[in-house]
């Protein structure tokens, strides 16, 4: 469920016409609702207290890491993911607290491990034994010891796409499986590391709980193991990855997911980690863009709008399925035609949709692209030279602009000529 209505005829995010933003910002732009960002995080929350589950729920920031967004959510409760730097000042920019954020990721710095230790973070999720000894150098030279869990890789097919599978052997995350058990005890001997949990995360857009349910049998017998030789696990962390309808999926409902944590793990007395992102955001946000020319070719319409791949990645990357609506309510008298919808980038995968079903369309029309608010604006690059298009977060009938569109002279100053060109 989302905010994003036909009121009298005009799409509205919740009670401001789309339109309107439009006429102010200008096209292409990102836009949030916050009342569909609360009703989430709301249904997920309540999911998991139903199941008696004492859980803190880590907001995935590379979903969405605007820091209105993260704010509204940090509003409500939640904590935050974090797999940069980068990330982790914007989830304190945002007011997370640090006794609520996770650091995530295969690949962490030095700098960037210094720089989560001295924040005094939740937990950083190890993913490696060489990240384990280099953040035990850096805790032990501040004279700490640092909360960690182990990423483990579980070996679980997630039926996802491939190239966001997560938790198979032949992927880079995590431990492996069978080495587990040896890096956890070398953990416990290093001075600067206090091992406190299991990280676990097999990948996103998961349509089904099955896969989830396996890895979290695989962790409990982890627990099992540890806790026999004495390691302390009071903290699972299970990642994020339940998915969203974009097209026809049906993914289960937190309620389902949060009973399946319940059942292969309610018992164990550990606090509970979550890490959703896409399940947050993902309709949440919509991306807006403005037909600029409609072409005949030789076999097909040609819808030529004025976003592109590099704003809007997920078509070109995954052959991702978005939906699009215009933004003045089409007459159902005008009939359907078959469109390509397409952006302006010279490569052809910058193609929106092939032969989708819409109204006739003219130069000059909105189109709305739904189920964009996750690893939409946060994907997106300045290909092509064209600058990053605003994100604009709307309450009620209020909105407002949380991120500008930077202006060419912003983009051209970080650039510079060495003095040998005279
Ligand atoms: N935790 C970890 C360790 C992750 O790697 C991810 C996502 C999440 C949590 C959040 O997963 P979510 O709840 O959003 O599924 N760009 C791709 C998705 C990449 C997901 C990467 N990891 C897409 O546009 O579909």
């Amino acid at each position: 469920m989302n905010h994003f209505d036909y009121i009298n005829g005009r799409l509205h995010a919740e009670g401001v016409p789309l339109d309107t933003i439009a006429a102010q910002v200008g096209t292409p732009f990102y836009c949030y609702s916050t009342a569909t960002l609360v009703r989430h995080y709301t249904v997920f929350a309540e999911a998991l207290s139903k199941a008696g589950l004492d859980a803190t729920i880590c907001f995935a920031l590379k979903s969405n890491p605007n820091i209105a967004v993260v704010r509204t959510l940090a509003e409500l409760g939640a904590g935050a993911d974090v797999v940069s730097e980068g990330e982790l000042r914007q989830a304190l920019a945002a007011g997370v607290p640090p006794s609520r954020i996770v650091f995530s990721g295969v690949g962490k710095t030095r700098r960037e491990l210094e720089f989560a230790v001295a924040k005094g973070i939740m937990q950083i999720n190890v993913e490696s034994e060489p990240e384990l000894e280099a953040l035990s150098d850096i805790a032990a030279a501040r004279g700490v010891r640092m909360p960690i869990a182990l990423r483990v890789n579980p070996d679980v097919d997630a039926g996802t796409h491939a190239k966001i599978t997560t938790g198979k052997k032949e992927n880079k995350f995590g431990i492996e499986w069978t080495r587990a058990h040896e890096v956890y005890r070398k953990a416990q001997s290093l001075p600067g590391i206090e091992v406190v949990g299991i990280a676990c995360h097999i990948g996103s857009q998961l349509t089904d709980v099955a896969p989830f349910r396996e890895a979290f049998l695989r962790v409990r017998d982890l627990v099992a193991i540890l806790r026999a030789d004495g390691i302390d696990i009071r903290r699972l962390d299970l990642g994020g990855g339940l998915g969203v309808p974009y097209e026809n999926e049906t993914p289960p409902h937190p309620d389902l997911y949060a009973e399946a944590i319940r059942a292969t793990l309610g018992d164990l007395g550990c606090r509970i980690v979550l890490e959703p992102g896409r399940l947050l955001v993902g309709n949440a946000g919509i991306m807006v863009s403005r037909v600029v020319y409609m072409k005949e070719g030789a076999t097909r319409t040609f819808a030529i709008v004025d976003a592109a791949m590099n704003d809007l990645m997920r078509p070109a990357l995954y052959d991702a399925h978005h939906a699009i609506l215009p933004v003045v309510q089409p007459d159902p008298k005008a009939g359907i035609i078959a469109v390509d919808v397409v952006g302006p980038v010279c490569e052809t995968g910058d193609t929106f949709a092939r032969q989708r079903p819409l109204p006739p369309l003219a130069e000059g029309d909105l189109l709305v692209f739904r189920t964009a608010g996750a690893y939409g604006a946060a994907m997106s690059s300045t290909y092509n030279s064209r600058p990053l298009i605003p994100e604009v977060l709307v309450k009620g009938d209020q909105f407002a602009i949380v991120r500008a569109r930077p202006s060419y002279e912003e983009m051209l100053a970080l650039e510079s000529l060495p003095d040998w060109f005279g």
